[in-house]
């Protein structure tokens, strides 16, 4: 059994080194060391990160590091690559990584090389992804598919969400993608009102194939599409995307149209996999093997650089620094790129599902804080929202910003206001403004000393609020292959940091069970499953609404 997290050396190391930051300014930090922002920098040749804008020191960065090393966070690694068993609680390998495995290395799973299989799907899916842009399989009536619909959820929706949306500027001229994700009808209903069936290809997305939104959705699409087309169109407008072969005949969709994938990947992680289907044919096979190859970067970045230099490593222990020594409870991402605006609810699945977690790996209550909320939106609109709180709120959210050098659509001055805002953004935060200044600031503006007396508390900002800048050229496959990529490795560092299994997701049954019983009694088909008061009144109130 591990000892315990919060009697490693490192760990009682960094307890007492924060008694003696948690003062420090970082204004004073740049004032005194003009090489602060190098030192604290690491640069590839797709990405540079900033985090010297945190309230780290050399020695912060040598016991953060240090602990990582306590928690063996290299054999974790190296256990991960070669597909031993981390996914304790389903005793599975974790390998989104061999998907991504560009230099076809082998990967073993009980003996056996996972990679000619990968390989075989990504060439299935190089053929049909092909085959539909090119039109040459067509719908049941001998048009073009041009309108691609993915029905899923979670894993199986929110990657190729945000990835399509990032990828928009590759997408094929003639062809629009669309996501049904949730139980609600109305999202089925207005992705249905807007496509014709002769040019629409289903795409069922999900690991399991039992998942009841996603099912109930691909019914409901099912039946939509036979109304209009007839029985025998299923073939030519029904894809699966499962590792699930038996469920998915049992829903009629024939297995030479199922893309496989396998229990050893994650579905948080699995956008890598066939259920990268839906991107593949919106921007071209060579453009997700692109994406690929972008996250096979980070995945050998991460698994041969030193920790210092090490950007999953570092963005990992920053975050183990705010939140179990700093205490606080949230983090926020910002990407400044309108393509980019699905990243915080794809990392909110990433990060959340996979360290919201209370039990060890041990089998033990955790004594420290895991997982962070984690929130976000596109800059600059969130400027214009939340950043009030981070700005001036009472507690402190560490923010990564993350900002393309290069815009998509370079019309007149957008993006230079854009990159502007971002690094203002970061230099506000860590600098703050001082009573002094904004009072000489109020008099130079001509206010009374009043006025000057009233207004300078409310716009004083206190500062030394915590943020990484991650900047890359363009927002291409290859970038948002590894930036993605850098995330899961942070998410997974984190979670061997806090001896937790990052790959399960049990916190998400309990709410579908009772679901399971509540529906035939909202249905009127049962009675008397004991709930709660409040459950049984709105069962009650709603079943009188809807007579
Ligand atoms: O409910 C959580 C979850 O299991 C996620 O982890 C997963 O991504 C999602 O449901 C969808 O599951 P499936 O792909 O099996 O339909």
């Amino acid at each position: 059994m591990k000892k315990e997290l919060v009697k490693f050396k490192y760990w009682k190391k960094l307890k007492g080194h924060y008694k003696k930051m948690r003062s420090v300014q970082m204004r004073d930090l740049f004032d005194t060391d003009e090489k602060r922002a190098d030192k604290f920098t690491v640069q590839t040749d797709f990405m540079y990160c900033d985090f010297s804008k945190n309230r780290i020191n050399g020695k912060t960065m040598k016991y953060l590091l240090r602990l990582a090393e306590e928690c063996k966070l290299h054999e974790a690694i190296e256990a991960m690559f070669c597909g031993q068993r981390i996914n304790t609680t389903e005793n599975r390998p974790v390998l989104h990584t061999a998907l991504r495995n560009r230099g076809n290395s082998p990967v073993y799973v009980d003996g056996k090389n996972v990679m000619p299989q990968i390989n075989e799907v990504l060439a299935k899916m190089r053929d049909f992804s092909e085959a539909v842009r090119f039109g040459k399989f067509k719908g049941y009536t001998g048009k073009k598919l041009t309108n691609i619909v993915n029905i899923g959820i979670g894993g199986s929706d929110l990657g190729p969400v945000m990835a399509t949306e990032a990828l928009r500027k590759y997408w094929a001229k003639d062809i629009n993608c669309y996501f049904i994700s949730n139980i609600d009808g109305t999202a089925c209903a207005e992705v249905l009102n807007k496509i014709n069936p002769e040019t629409t290809l289903f795409i069922v997305a999900s690991k399991t194939f039992t998942t009841i939104e996603t099912l109930t959705n691909a019914k409901t699409c099912r039946k939509w599409l036979v109304d209009a087309l007839g029985e025998h169109a299923v073939a030519k407008h029904f894809v699966a995307l499962s590792t699930n072969t038996e469920e998915v005949k049992k829903f009629g969709i024939n297995p030479d149209n199922m893309f496989e994938f396998w229990d050893f990947v994650g579905g948080r992680y699995s956008m890598w996999s066939a259920i990268g289907l839906s991107i593949a044919i919106a921007v071209g096979m060579d453009n997700f093997e692109k994406m690929l190859d972008g996250a096979y970067a980070m995945d050998r970045h991460f698994r041969e650089t030193d920790f210092e230099h090490n950007i999953p490593v570092i963005l990992a222990m920053l975050g183990i620094w705010y939140n179990n020594f700093f205490n606080l409870k949230s983090y926020a991402v910002v990407p400044y790129d309108e393509y980019l605006r699905y990243v915080p609810a794809y990392l909110q699945q990433l990060d959340m599902e996979s360290n919201g977690k209370y039990i060890s790996k041990d089998n033990k209550q955790v004594h420290y804080m895991t997982g962070p909320v984690l929130f976000g939106g596109a800059g600059t609109n969130v400027q214009h929202s939340f950043f009030q709180l981070i700005h001036q709120g009472t507690t402190v959210v560490p923010c990564d910003f993350i900002i393309p050098a290069i815009s998509h659509n370079e019309i007149g001055e957008h993006h230079e206001i854009l990159v502007a805002n971002v690094l203002a953004q970061g230099e506000a935060l860590m600098r703050g403004k001082t009573t002094k200044e904004v009072t000489e600031e109020l008099a130079k503006l001509g206010k009374s000393k009043d006025e000057v007396a009233i207004l300078k508390k409310f716009k004083t900002f206190d500062g030394n609020r915590p943020s990484n800048t991650i900047v890359f050229k363009k927002i291409d496959p290859y970038s948002l292959g590894a930036l993605i990529a850098m995330y899961e490795h942070k998410v997974f560092v984190q979670g061997i940091i806090w001896n937790i299994n990052s790959f399960d997701q049990m916190g998400v049954e309990l709410g579908k069970q009772l679901a399971k019983n509540i529906l035939p009694e909202l249905q009127g088909n049962a009675q008397g499953v004991a709930h709660d008061g409040s459950t049984n009144n709105l069962i009650r109130y709603i079943r009188r609404l809807r007579k």
